[in-house]
């Protein structure tokens, strides 16, 4: 289906055949664009800003980069082609057809699944909403707004699917997506880690590493479903989510990298005062991320997990990958794991393997993390420095699972309540710590220039060098603070 973007929504799915279905989402249309200027960036909406929008679903179609004022974005909906013959690759129902209407027994499940992955997409907009405001680089800034326009059009994947798909619940549901807001204690968004404020560019960084990664995972499992338009959304989703770890990854280590090249210029110095970010609170950060998006991945012996790989609505990460997996029922395996006992230890289970699921996905993203925390301390290694960013255990500082809400430290010990409380200042950021990063974020604006406690990337975008204008001011942005 080719790409029809002269329509008021960009569309690849034929919108322009289905009068009702159009209607309705050009009803959504201006309160998501409310809802952007709402709550979207602050500031900078009319700023001309280099972003690159999907113009077409193959590859090429990437390539598609310009100026451009975000409420003028081209939101669209675009899914990856459908395959005529395609079958159920998983759980119960492998070999059958693939479904392009909703099944009806799972209507319910189908609808929370997409309901909870669209809340997340606005939710990172509103988190990373102020921003802009103390960018370090215009580098930076584009980086941000991309991440942004990209999240807002994952909002308009699944608002298209409930629309589509489940009627006057799934119109609801669209309108509420809209209504949710991150960290309000009335109308919080759904899950945990999309109400933690970000309120600096390490904080970002670390959410598009860690949080942005567990939306990868969760997007490939779906992108396995049996359930075709969702696997369809999901897999196109993909493509835009990679660019959101390498902002992650790189905003990291070019972090580390500014604040190893402080330490050995002033060697025995402390690196706050050349106004570096010490490795230490990079690790508290990373200790609090990986912490908050572990518990995205829902229980760690579940039935609802079993359900949806039987019924074949969610599968494993890479299910269909060649030499992956050669038993796509996983009836009769079992997935070995932990769980703590009544008296602070920590005993051997055997969950059966449809109800692992979660933890099956989990185990694949904590080893896709440790592949990029290993390229971090090769370059602090590099350095000559001794020090590495270490994950904590999945039992540290957890809120939901086996392990929430238990004194567990980062190497996975257990410790008494008391000392808990008294050491988390070394673990997780304090107060101070957050205070001390917050002074250093100052916006720099010039064309070029970076801000002194991050390095700036070794290459721009789209092959532009890093002093390309990315982002046209319409004005003074200095002036607007
Ligand atoms: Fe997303
Ligand atoms: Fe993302």
């Amino acid at each position: 289906m080719r790409v029809d973007l002269d329509a008021k929504i960009p569309n690849n799915v034929g919108l322009a055949d289905d009068r009702k279905l159009q209607r309705a989402l050009e009803a959504w249309q201006p309160n998501f664009i409310e809802w952007w200027k709402d709550m979207g960036p602050e500031g900078f909406q009319m700023d001309q800003i280099y972003l690159r929008t999907a113009v077409a679903v193959d590859s090429k179609g990437w390539a598609h980069f310009e100026h451009v004022k975000m409420p003028d974005y081209r939101w669209g909906i675009f899914l990856t082609p459908s395959d005529e013959d395609k079958l159920i690759s998983f759980g119960d129902n492998m070999g059958k057809p693939v479904w392009d209407q909703v099944p009806g027994d799972w209507r319910t499940a189908l609808r929370r699944i997409i309901v909870t992955q669209g809340d997340t997409e606005p939710a990172s907009v509103e988190q990373q909403r102020m921003l802009g405001q103390c960018a370090p680089s215009l580098y930076d800034l584009r980086n941000l707004f991309q991440v942004n326009v990209e999240e807002g059009r994952h909002l308009w994947a699944m608002v298209y699917l409930l629309h589509k798909y489940f009627g006057r619940d799934g119109r609801e549901e669209a309108e509420d997506l809209l209504v949710r807001r991150s960290g309000n204690v009335d109308s919080p968004r759904i899950l945990g880690a999309f109400n933690e404020p970000i309120k600096d560019w390490l904080s970002f960084f670390c959410f598009t590493f860690f949080t942005d990664r567990d939306g990868k995972y969760q997007l490939a499992s779906l992108a396995e479903s049996g359930f075709d338009p969702l696997a369809r959304s999901c897999r196109f989703m993909l493509t835009e989510e990679a660019h959101h770890m390498f902002v992650g990854e790189t905003g990291v280590s070019r972090v580390l990298q500014r604040t190893v090249q402080l330490m050995k210029e002033s060697p025995g110095e402390d690196v706050t005062t050349r106004g570096g970010i010490p490795l230490d609170i990079i690790q508290k950060y990373v200790n609090r991320w990986f912490s908050v998006s572990m518990d995205l991945f829902g229980g760690e012996d579940s039935s609802n997990a079993a359900s949806y790989f039987a019924a074949g609505l969610k599968g494993r990460f890479n299910e269909t990958h060649p030499g992956k997996y050669d038993d796509h029922l996983a009836l009769d395996q079992v997935y070995d794991s932990t769980r703590p006992t009544s008296d602070g230890g920590i005993e051997n289970v055997e969950v059966p393997m449809r109800r692992a699921m979660n933890l099956v996905l989990r185990d694949e993203y904590k080893v896709d993390c440790q592949k990029g925390v290993d390229r971090w301390n090769k370059l602090i290694k590099r350095a000559g420095v001794d020090f590495k960013i270490v994950l904590p255990s999945e039992r540290f500082h957890r809120s939901q699972g086996l392990w929430a809400n238990q004194p567990w430290d980062p190497e996975g010990n257990w410790v008494e309540q008391e000392a808990y409380e008294r050491k988390l200042s070394e673990w997780i950021a304090t107060e101070e710590d957050e205070a001390y990063v917050a002074s250093l974020m100052k916006p720099v604006y010039e064309v070029g220039k970076i801000a002194g406690w991050i390095a700036p990337p070794r290459t721009g975008i789209n092959n532009n060098t890093f002093d390309f204008e990315y982002v046209k001011f319409e004005d003074d942005p200095y002036a607007r603070l």
